[in-house]
């Protein structure tokens, strides 16, 4: 998979690719990563990128042309499946988004930024918005990197078998069901017992029921879906 980034401040996004699990699907080869400053697409002599909002208003909006001719300019090298915009104001990012998103070949993701983007990026240039939860963060930078997380972790041999992505929370409708490591008595405060007896078929029910009482205490729309 390929994933190009296009941003206002590419240096916010170069940190979380270069350690970790999104370090190593890179090193691997499978997926590549290209960061895109949209200051070198603009044909202002200052590199302007944002301007004024048409009819008064505070904050700065991000300009169409930089970004169409970045998209431009990648679309002559490759075809995209999506272009993705992140903006608060957008259907929330889920996981079923996510496992879509993660078979796909190639996918541009713009950040938006500043007081938002000039709306004809959105009903022209690209083919999904995407926000990642109800608040306002200064920038789609961060979005991005979520997104690219919650994406590159579902393809296969990113993660090996013991971080396997299929008893993620969300990926049944459930949350995770709690986890316990050594020691198995920490100043009195034990370990279930259950889960010590090596008896897996009673250590599959038992989290099964966990899930579901989890689910249900903090998200019980989520058993409605
Ligand atoms: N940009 C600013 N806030 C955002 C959010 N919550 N989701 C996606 N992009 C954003």
């Amino acid at each position: 998979m390929r994933i190009d980034i296009l941003s206002a401040t590419p240096e916010l996004l170069e940190s979380p690719f270069s350690d970790s699990i999104l370090k190593r699907a890179i090193d691997k080869k499978i997926v590549q990563i290209h960061f895109h400053n949209l200051r070198n697409y603009s044909s202002d002599k200052h590199q302007k990128i944002d301007d004024y909002q048409f009819g008064g208003g505070s904050g700065m909006v991000l300009m169409i042309e930089p970004i169409d001719n970045c998209i431009r300019e990648l679309k002559k090298y490759n075809n995209y499946d999506e272009i993705i915009l992140m903006t608060p104001d957008a259907i929330l990012l889920n996981q079923k988004i996510s496992n879509r998103l993660s078979t796909l070949k190639n996918i541009i993701i713009i950040c938006g930024h500043y007081k938002g983007v000039d709306q004809r990026v959105r009903d022209n240039l690209i083919t999904m918005e995407l926000s990642i939860g109800n608040y306002v963060l200064s920038g789609g930078e961060l979005p991005a990197v979520v997104l690219c997380d919650s994406i590159i972790r579902l393809i296969p041999g990113v993660l090996n078998n013991e971080t396997s992505a299929l008893t993620d929370s969300f990926q049944d409708n459930l949350l995770a069901p709690p986890v316990y490591t050594r020691p198995s008595n920490y100043n009195n405060i034990r370990v279930p017992d259950l889960l010590l007896s090596g008896d897996k078929t009673k250590i599959e029910d038992w989290r099964e029921k966990k899930s579901i009482e989890k689910t249900n205490k903090l998200r019980p729309e989520m058993l409605d879906e």
